[in-house]
C-alpha cells in the first residue's frame, strides 16, 4: 500500500486505486449513509476530504473519531464531485491511531486569538495560520543556505557559549553550573574559580566576532544560529532567543555589504513568493491585504540608500509628531524607521554612516571622525531587519575604540590579533530571521513566528 502525503494526493495527476494517508482530523461531518472527514497532515495548507460510507466494516469506529484525533485511512483517490477540491479519498479502511477528546480539545472550529494560541503553543502548529507560518519558516531557512552556497560562501557554526560580549551592550544571559546557594558568602573570584569555565561565561548575542576570524581565512562565510539577548524590552519585535544570519566577507567594504544585504533580502523574498504561494495567500487574505504588493516591491525594486544625516533631515522636516524627537546623534526608533520606509519612500531603505557614539566599537571609523561605516536595512512593517558594518581593520584605531567603549583589549586579544597578521578591509551584517518572517507574513508579533517564544517572564514549553 502506497503511503503518501496529503499534498501529494491533492496534486495527483490521475486517480489512484489504493493509497494510505496519515494525519489529524480537522472536522467531521455526518450525512445520510456516509460521513466526511477533513484530514490535515501538515504537508500543505489544504485538507484532504475523506468519504467514509456506512457500508465499510470500519464505519463504527467513526463514533470515536473527533477533531484532533490521529487517523490512518486507506482507500481510492477519486475525482471529487464537491466544490473546492479536485480529489477526495473514498475510504476502504480506517484506523483511529490516537484519540482526542471532543470536549477537551482546545482547537475548536472557530477563530482563536493569537494571544490564546500562544498559551497552547504545543498545539498551535495544527491550525491553518501557524502551520503556514512554520512551513514558510522552513522554506526561508532553506533559501538562506541556498543563497550563500550559490555564491561560494561557507557555513560556519559559531559558538553558543562565549566569554565575550560582541555588542558591548551587556544584555547577556549568564552561563554557570553553580547553584544560587553558593553565592551567599563567597567572593566573585572564589566563585569563578569553582565555576565550569573558571571565568564569566554567557550565551552569545552574535556570532560576528568569530565570523570575522573565519572570514579572514575562508574569505566568505555566514553563520545562521540562535542568539540570546536579555534586554528587558517587551516589544512585538524583540525576543530573548532569536535566530540570526550573519555573513562576513573579507576584502569587502560598506558598499559591498549593502549590495549583499539587498541581494539576500530580495532572494529570500523571491523564494517564499515562488515556493510558499498557497501559504502566503492565507496571510494576504486574513492578515495583511497589502502583503503581496509589499513583497513584490521588496523582491524587485532597488532599495533607497540614505546617509543617516539625511534621514534625520527628512524626519525633522516631516512635520510628524514622533513620540521620540529626532536630532543628529539620536538612534532611530521603530516609528522613525517605519516612517522612512512605509510613508516616505514606500520601499526598503538602507541608512548608513551613523554617528559613532550610538554604534558598536568594531565599526570602521570614517575619515570625518564622527561617523562609522554602519548600515541598517529598514523594511515596511518591521523597521530594522538588518544591522551591519564595515569592520575596523586598523589595530590602533580598534584598540582605542575598545577602550573608549569600556572594554578590556586584553580580553579580545584574538580579535585584535587578526589585525596584526594580514589584516584586510572586511564587512558583514546580521539579519534577524524572525523579523524577516514578520515581513514575509505580515504577522505583527515576533512571538507568533518562532515555535516557542522566549520573552521576559515567559518560559513555557
Ligand atoms: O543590529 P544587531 O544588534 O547587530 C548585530 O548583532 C551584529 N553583530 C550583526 C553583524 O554585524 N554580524 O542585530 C542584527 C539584527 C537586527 O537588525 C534585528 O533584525 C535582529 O538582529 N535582532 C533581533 N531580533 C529579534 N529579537 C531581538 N531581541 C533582536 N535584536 C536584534
Ligand atoms: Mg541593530
Amino acid at each position: 500500500m502506497k503511503r503518501i502525503s496529503v499534498k501529494a494526493a491533492l496534486s495527483s495527476a490521475s486517480p489512484v486505486d489504493q493509497l494510505k494517508i496519515q494525519g489529524w482530523v480537522r472536522t467531521k461531518r455526518d450525512a445520510k449513509g456516509f460521513s466526511f472527514l477533513e484530514i490535515n497532515d501538515g504537508s500543505c495548507l489544504k485538507n484532504l476530504q475523506v468519504v467514509v460510507e456506512d457500508r465499510i466494516a470500519a464505519y463504527p469506529i467513526l463514533k470515536e473519531i473527533h477533531t484532533g484525533a490521529a487517523v490512518e485511512v486507506e482507500g481510492a483517490l477519486t475525482a471529487s464531485p464537491g466544490k473546492g477540491q479536485t480529489w477526495e479519498l473514498k475510504a476502504a479502511d480506517l484506523q483511529l491511531v490516537g484519540h482526542a477528546d471532543a470536549e477537551a480539545y482546545p482547537l475548536q472550529k472557530k477563530r482563536h486569538s493569537d494571544e490564546f494560541l500562544r498559551t497552547i503553543a504545543h498545539l498551535r502548529p495544527r491550525t491553518n495560520k501557524y502551520g503556514a507560518i512554520f512551513r514558510i519558516r522552513s522554506e526561508s531557512a532553506f533559501s538562506v543556505h541556498q543563497f550563500f552556497r550559490d555564491r561560494g560562501f561557507y557555513c560556519l557554526h559559531s559558538p553558543i557559549i562565549t566569554g565575550s560580549d560582541c555588542e558591548g551592550a551587556g544584555a547577556l544571559f549568564r552561563v554557570t553550573t553553580l547553584s544560587p546557594e553558593l553565592f551567599q558568602n563567597k567572593s566573585k573570584p572564589e566563585l569563578l574559580q569553582e565555576d565550569f569555565f573558571g571565568k564569566e561565561a554567557s550565551l552569545t548575542v552574535s556570532g560576528q566576532l568569530e565570523a570575522e576570524l573565519f572570514a579572514c581565512a575562508l574569505k566568505k562565510i555566514y553563520t545562521f544560529g540562535p542568539t540570546f539577548r536579555a534586554e528587558n524590552s517587551n516589544t512585538p519585535r524583540h525576543a530573548a532567543e532569536f535566530w540570526m544570519i550573519e555573513p562576513e566577507v573579507a576584502f569587502a567594504d560598506l558598499s559591498d555589504n549593502m549590495d549583499l544585504a539587498e541581494d539576500l533580502v530580495k532572494s529570500m523574498t523571491r523564494h517564499v513568493l515562488t515556493h510558499c504561494q498557497e501559504d502566503l495567500e492565507l496571510f494576504a487574505r486574513f492578515v495583511d491585504k497589502d502583503l503581496m504588493p509589499t513583497l513584490e516591491a521588496v523582491a524587485q525594486e532597488p532599495y533607497i540608500r540614505l546617509p543617516y544625516a539625511e534621514a534625520i533631515d527628512i524626519l525633522k522636516s516631516s512635520g510628524k509628531a514622533f513620540e521620540f524627537p529626532v536630532k543628529f546623534g539620536t538612534d532611530l526608533q521603530t516609528e522613525h524607521e517605519r516612517f522612512l520606509c512605509e510613508t516616505h519612500f514606500k520601499k526598503p531603505v538602507i541608512v548608513y554612516h551613523y554617528p559613532k557614539e550610538i554604534k558598536a566599537f568594531y565599526m570602521r571609523l570614517s575619515d570625518d571622525d564622527r561617523t562609522v561605516a554602519a548600515m541598517d536595512l529598514l523594511v515596511p512593517r518591521v523597521g530594522e531587519l538588518v544591522g551591519g558594518s564595515q569592520r575596523e581593520e586598523r589595530y590602533e584605531v580598534l584598540e582605542r575604540r575598545m577602550i573608549e567603549s569600556g572594554l578590556h583589549p586584553e580580553d579580545y586579544w584574538w580579535y585584535l590579533d587578526i589585525r596584526r597578521y594580514g589584516t584586510v578591509p572586511h564587512a558583514g551584517f546580521g539579519l534577524g530571521f524572525e523579523r524577516f518572517l514578520m515581513m514575509a507574513t505580515g504577522v505583527g508579533n515576533i512571538r507568533d513566528v518562532i515555535p516557542f517564544p522566549r520573552t521576559p517572564k515567559s518560559l513555557e514549553f
